[in-house]
C-alpha cells in the first residue's frame, strides 16, 4: 500500500490483524492463587498461569494480554477496552461472575468469541456458585479444569477465529 493511502486507511479490525490479540482478564482474589484455598484453586500463582498462557499462545500464534483486577468497575473498562483492541476474549470474574449483570451487559457489548473460565468446578462447590451471570453472555464456559481451561480456551479461540470469514 502506498504511503498516503496507509495513512488514511481504516485500522484492521483485531480479528483481521496479523497477529491476534487474545485479552485474558482475571477478577478478584486471582493475585491470591497458589496462597489461597490451593485444595480448591491449586498450588500454580497467577504468575505461573500467565506464563502456561502465553507458551501456549505463542504455539497458536496468538498475542496476550494478561491482566488481573479485583475491582468490578475497572474490569468492566477492560471488557469495553476488548471491544477495540481484541480478536478473543478469555475471562475468569471470579465471584463477580455470581453477582455482576453489569458484567454481564459489557460482554453483550462484544461481537469477539468469549469464553469464560473457571478453575474449579462451580457446579460441585456452594449453591450460590452454579448460577452465571457470565455464561448466557459468553460464547463457551469451561470449568473444573485448573490451569488446563485456560490453555483449552486458547484452543477453542484459535478455532472459532480461523473460522471467521477474512473480509
Ligand atoms: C472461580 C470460581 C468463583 O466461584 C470464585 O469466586 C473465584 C474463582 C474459579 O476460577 O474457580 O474466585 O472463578
Amino acid at each position: 500500500m502506498c504511503r498516503f493511502k496507509a495513512a488514511f486507511a481504516r485500522p484492521q479490525p483485531p480479528h483481521l490483524m496479523a497477529t491476534m490479540l487474545i485479552f485474558v482478564l482475571n477478577g478478584p482474589n486471582l493475585n491470591l492463587l497458589g496462597k489461597r484455598e490451593p485444595e480448591v484453586y491449586g498450588k500454580a500463582s497467577l504468575g505461573d498461569l500467565k506464563q502456561l498462557v502465553e507458551t501456549k499462545a505463542k504455539a497458536l500464534g496468538l498475542a496476550i494480554d494478561f491482566r488481573q483486577s479485583n475491582h468490578e468497575g475497572v474490569f468492566i473498562d477492560w471488557i469495553h477496552e476488548a471491544r477495540e483492541k481484541a480478536a478473543g476474549l478469555i475471562l475468569n470474574p471470579g465471584a463477580y461472575t455470581h453477582t455482576s449483570i453489569a458484567i454481564h451487559d459489557a460482554l453483550k457489548a462484544l461481537t469477539c468469541p468469549t469464553i469464560e473460565v473457571h478453575l474449579s468446578n462451580i457446579h460441585a462447590r456452594e449453591a450460590f456458585r452454579r448460577h452465571s451471570y457470565v455464561s448466557p453472555a459468553a460464547t463457551g464456559v469451561i470449568c473444573g479444569l485448573g490451569a488446563h481451561g485456560y490453555l483449552a480456551a486458547l484452543d477453542a479461540l484459535r478455532g472459532l477465529l480461523d473460522k471467521r470469514p477474512k473480509d
